[in-house]
């Protein structure tokens, strides 16, 4: 059983895919630490952004792997090495998007995600899981939230996380996310069709996931 949770950064995909994840014994991937993970890559190399050619060569020479810890969190292995704090460093969400939107790069993650996804039932969360990665996903959700309270919840998270980053940085970062995701050509941030929309401005988490095992 393959569930899809797509939706902007900052609407609660990955609390709630995890936690979704967890309760039914699923596979949590989260599809943008694979994203990060190639930026990171590209980062270390000191590749410049426009170099798109070594950037897609560079995509078809690391090893993504994906599991789950034992409390359900992501444990994203980058050739070999557990990268799961790095990938979610400013400097990769800066950068992220640019990587993302290369088409053939979306192509060697597809693959991926598809791979894993059909490895166990999963629960997948992202941009594109529900219209282009698994459009026959037995559940799609699209989460959603007003940007003043994304960029809220994303300045909270990386507070947590130890970070110190300016709410206007945050604020910037997510506007340029939101802009480069969901305008570029290969597959868009968009909702599926036959998703269900839940708008989680006003929700908590536990409403959120509910709502969710309502209608699974
Ligand atoms: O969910 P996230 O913020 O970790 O995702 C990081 C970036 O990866 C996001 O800005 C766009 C890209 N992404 C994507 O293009 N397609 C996906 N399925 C997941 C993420």
């Amino acid at each position: 059983m393959i569930i899809a949770i797509d939706g902007p950064a900052g609407a609660g995909k990955s609390t709630i895919a995890r936690i979704i994840a967890k309760r039914l014994s699923f596979l949590y991937i989260d599809t943008g630490a694979m994203y990060r993970a190639l930026t990171l890559k590209v980062l270390e190399t000191d590749i410049d952004l426009k170099e798109t050619k070594k950037i897609i060569e560079l995509a078809s020479n690391i090893n993504i792997d994906l599991t789950n810890n034992d409390d359900g969190s992501l444990k994203l292995l980058l050739d070999g090495k557990d990268v799961s704090k790095e990938i979610r460093e400013p400097q990769i969400s800066k950068f992220v998007s640019d990587i993302a939107k290369i088409k053939e790069v979306r192509l060697l993650m597809l693959k991926l995600q598809r791979k894993l996804g059909l490895q166990k039932d999963s629960v997948l969360d992202g941009r594109d899981i529900g219209t282009v990665v698994f459009p026959d996903a037995n559940k799609k959700f699209y989460l959603d939230a007003h940007f003043k309270e994304r960029v809220k919840r994303r300045h909270l998270e990386l507070n947590d996380l130890g970070k110190k980053i300016d709410y206007d940085d945050v604020k910037q970062d997510l506007s340029n996310r939101d802009t480069i995701d969901s305008t570029r050509e290969t597959a868009p941030l968009k909702k599926a069709d036959d998703a269900l929309y839940i708008d989680t401005t006003e929700m908590t988490i536990e409403q959120v996931v509910n709502k969710i095992f309502e209608s699974l």
